[in-house]
């Protein structure tokens, strides 16, 4: 059992598409576990995408994550971190595959949708800060 971080960014939150998001997650299998909505501010914001936060495209990260309210989650299940970036697609909708979250609904690499850990100790770092 593997547990990882989920966020609905603002767009996804602007666009009344949580439910979507979630839905797709349990229909895989995944559990919800816990679940909150929160305004990420920028010191938030800088803790969070501290591996991007020297990239050229971070202050159009920085501006559109604090941009509105997120929806964070913690989800359950058998390799729930890779099966969930499967369910994402990829980071740039206009690549994604046809079927997944941004796929299906993005246009633009910045507003694209969700974010998911990329790895077992980026999971454990994201969780303990939208929920430690
Ligand atoms: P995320 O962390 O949000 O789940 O997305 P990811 O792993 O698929 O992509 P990552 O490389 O971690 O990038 C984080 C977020 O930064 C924005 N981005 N913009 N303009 C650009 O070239 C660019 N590259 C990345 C995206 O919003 C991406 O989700
Ligand atoms: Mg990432």
């Amino acid at each position: 059992m593997e547990h990882t971080f989920i966020m609905v960014k603002p767009d996804g939150v602007r666009r009344g598409l949580v439910g979507e998001v979630i839905s797709r997650f349990e229909r895989k299998g995944l559990t919800l576990e816990k679940i909150r909505k929160l305004t990420i501010d920028e010191a938030l914001a800088r803790r969070h995408y501290a591996e991007h936060v020297e990239k050229g495209f971070f202050p159009d990260l920085l501006a559109f994550i604090t941009s509105g309210p997120v929806v964070a989650m913690q989800w359950s299940g058998q390799d729930a971190i890779s099966v969930a970036r499967t369910l994402m697609g990829a980071t740039d909708p206009k690549k994604a595959a046809p079927g997944t979250i941004r796929g299906d609904f993005g246009l633009a690499v910045t507003e694209n949708l969700v974010h998911g850990s990329d790895g077992p100790e980026s999971a454990a770092r994201e969780l303990a800060l939208f929920f430690g």
